[in-house]
This record gives C-alpha cells, sequence and structure tokens, in this order.
C-alpha cells in the first residue's frame, strides 16, 4: 500500500472546545499521518491540555463543534474506556496513586482491556521482561503498589511501561517530559522512540523544547490561544527554543 492511500491516525477539525461554559479551543485543525510523531507547543494556557483531553474524551471537556477521527472513525460519541481500547493512549503531567494494586494486576488489566487478541496470557510475562530491560526498571517494580510512594522518575518509568505494553497506535504525551531529571528524560524519549513507526503516531505536547533534542518530530505546531497559528518541521522548534514565542503571538495578531 503507496502512503497516500493510509488513512490518518488522527484527524482534528474545526474543534471548539468549552470548559464550564469557557471556550478554549477555538477551531483547532489537525491532521497525524500514520507514522508521524508530532510536537504540539505553546505556552502556559493555549489549550494544549484541553486539546489532549477532548482527544482522549474527559466528560469536563464539552466539544460544542467539529470533528475528531481516530484512524477515520469519529470518536465523539466514545466514552474514554472505548477510546482506550480502541488505541488512544494519554500520558499526563499528574498521575493517580491506586495503593492495593500491584503494578502487575494493573499492567495485566490494561493489557486485557486493550491488547486481549494479541497478547496471551502466555505471552504477558516474557513481555513485561523485556520492557523491563528497556526501560531499566527493577523486577521489584512489579509488586509494588501503582504510584504509591513512587519518585517523579519511577512514575513515569510506569506509564512508559505501560506504553509500551499497550503499544497504542495513538500516544500522546502532555508534558510528560516536564520536571524530569536527564536520566528519566533519556527513557521517557528513548520509549517514544521505540514506538514510533507504521501504524502508529504520538503526539508530544508541550511547553519546552528540551524532550525535542531526543525525539525529533515530524512536524511541529504552535497553539496560541486555543488555535494552531503556526506549523513547520523541528526547525521550528529551535526557532522558538532561541527566540521564545513572542514573535509568533505578533505575527498571529
Ligand atoms: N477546569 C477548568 N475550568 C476553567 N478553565 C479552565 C479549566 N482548565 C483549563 N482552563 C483554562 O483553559 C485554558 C487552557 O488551559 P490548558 O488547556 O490547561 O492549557 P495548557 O495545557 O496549554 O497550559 C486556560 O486559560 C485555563 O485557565
Ligand atoms: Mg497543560
Amino acid at each position: 500500500m503507496s502512503e497516500e492511500t493510509l488513512t490518518p491516525i488522527l484527524e482534528v477539525e474545526g474543534l471548539h472546545v468549552a470548559i464550564d461554559g469557557k471556550e478554549i479551543l477555538r477551531g483547532l485543525d489537525l491532521t497525524v499521518e500514520d507514522g508521524e510523531t508530532h510536537a504540539i507547543m505553546g505556552r502556559n494556557g493555549s489549550g494544549k491540555s484541553t486539546l489532549s483531553a477532548a482527544i482522549m474524551g474527559d466528560p469536563r471537556y464539552e466539544v460544542t463543534s467539529g470533528a475528531i477521527r481516530f484512524r477515520g472513525e469519529d470518536v465523539l460519541d466514545m466514552p474514554v474506556h472505548e477510546r482506550a481500547r480502541a488505541g488512544i493512549f494519554l500520558s499526563f503531567q499528574y498521575p493517580v496513586a491506586l495503593p492495593g494494586v500491584s503494578v502487575s494486576n494493573f499492567l495485566r488489566q490494561a493489557v486485557k482491556a486493550v491488547r486481549a487478541d494479541e497478547v496471551p496470557t502466555k505471552a504477558f510475562r516474557p513481555l513485561v521482561k523485556e520492557n523491563l530491560q528497556r526501560l531499566d526498571i527493577p523486577q521489584s517494580f512489579m509488586t509494588r503498589y501503582v504510584n504509591d510512594g513512587f519518585s517523579g522518575g519511577e512514575k513515569k518509568r510506569l506509564e512508559m511501561l505501560q506504553m509500551l505494553m499497550l503499544q497504542p497506535p495513538l500516544a500522546i504525551l502532555d508534558e510528560t517530559d516536564s520536571g524530569l531529571d536527564i536520566d528519566a528524560l533519556k527513557i521517557v524519549s528513548g520509549a517514544i522512540n521505540l514506538l514510533r513507526g507504521e501504524g502508529r503516531a504520538q503526539l508530544l505536547i508541550t511547553h519546552y523544547q528540551r524532550i525535542l533534542h531526543y525525539v525529533k518530530p515530524d512536524k511541529v505546531h504552535v497553539l496560541l490561544q486555543g488555535r494552531i497559528v503556526k506549523q513547520g518541521g523541528p526547525e521550528l522548534a529551535e526557532e522558538l527554543e532561541q527566540r521564545g514565542y513572542e514573535w509568533i503571538e505578533s505575527e498571529a495578531a
């Protein structure tokens, strides 16, 4: 199959999203093709998390108009768990703790819910082992409770472990790089890079350019007041690093 005939992994068209009646996204268009990694950049408050929440289906965010299609299928009527099962994964800045739930059980349930057909029970352990090695995580991690007393770096490792176990067709990482030390940043970028390839796409949402030194995006979009106002290749991220966001704001004004 030639590239032109592949359905995009994600299509967002004229998206308007409101929270508590306040319009946050104001006509956002975004297409992520199969195999691509895109970066969404923008200052705090520009609407980045609103976009990721709307794609994931967080009910607090009301889509007032526009469309979101995942692999050609309209997902707006699907609740969060259905979107997750369909293959959308969201990693966010503040993961919750689940005292009493071991990492092992948590992963088993997650894989069962999303990849039941692909990963038979027998294949689970070897897959965990392989991914633990890739992420430099000790086996003892598996019996701990999810995020209970985890350090920031450990939480990130768990999220990346979950992501590698699920192999999501669409992985959205919302500021997952913020506050990470350089070792954790390398683990996160390594995991994202492992995920890249045909049949999948990644959306890296970030305020800073730092992670983009390790994961080179195919396309970079700049979000300003709920709209994408500029797009480019990896060079755009570098330009933002050097010049900040002001010039984009004056260009868009
Ligand atoms: N729950 C909420 N209620 C009201 N306003 C919100 C809520 N969450 C976010 N906002 C507002 O929406 C705008 C965009 O927020 P957000 O999407 O979190 O931006 P970003 O992730 O780019 O920092 C901000 O002005 C923020 O104050
Ligand atoms: Mg945010």
